[in-house]
């Protein structure tokens, strides 16, 4: 399933279910932890996908980094993965709501979103940060992504054209294609 809305300035918003190291775009958000360990999930797919490549350049952030708060991220090439970079980024953990957890989600968004601008990407995918094992409820989640995005593609983007929402599973892509539908309807710039 994809869909794709436009915005203005030639600006594109793609949502795909499916598997993120399958879609080819010139960036790729992963869903990281502060140790940047690896783990399961989409970053345990990421790093099988793309080849033990990927944790060899982790090892090597790591010392010059130490733990990644979250909100921030670190890129590396993206191994065998049809990418140039992937950054790792780290979501919050959920924990209620009134954690910051809000703030942090939104800072990984735009980190990642700036990292590709300053790459000169024009394309970047995103999965749904922090939703996982994570905990963070979905529609809230999608609710923070979505509006990010669309301030970053309307207000800072030189390089990046389109942001890549890539959903896991039927309901996953629905709680997007729904909050999309109001964002850009109640973003009269957006349409
Ligand atoms: N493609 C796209 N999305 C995926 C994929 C995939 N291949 N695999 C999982 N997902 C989705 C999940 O369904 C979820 O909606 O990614 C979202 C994020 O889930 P997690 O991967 O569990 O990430 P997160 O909740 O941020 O937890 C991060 O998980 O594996 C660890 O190292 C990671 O410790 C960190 C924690």
């Amino acid at each position: 399933m994809e869909k794709l809305y436009d915005l203005p300035n030639s600006r594109q918003i793609r949502l795909i279910e499916g598997d993120i190291t399958r879609i080819s775009a010139d960036a790729i958000a992963n869903a990281a932890n502060s140790g940047l360990a690896g783990g399961g999930g989409v970053d345990g797919a990421i790093h099988r996908a793309g080849g033990p490549e990927i944790m060899r350049e982790l090892d090597e952030i790591r010392p010059t980094v130490g733990r990644l708060p979250a909100g921030q991220a670190v890129a590396t090439s993206a191994g065998r993965l049809p990418a140039k970079f992937v950054f790792h980024a780290v979501g919050p953990v959920y924990r209620g709501g009134h954690s910051g957890e809000p703030e942090a989600l939104a800072e990984c968004y735009r980190t990642c979103l700036s990292m590709a601008d300053e790459r000169s990407c024009r394309s970047i995918s995103f999965p749904a940060i922090s939703t996982g094992i994570y905990g963070y409820p979905a529609e809230p989640a999608a609710r923070i992504a979505i509006r990010e995005v669309i301030s970053f593609l309307r207000d800072r983007a030189l390089h990046v054209q389109e942001v890549i929402f890539v959903q896991f599973g039927a309901a996953a892509f629905a709680v997007y294609e729904t909050t999309l539908a109001y964002a850009l309807q109640v973003d009269p710039s957006a349409n």
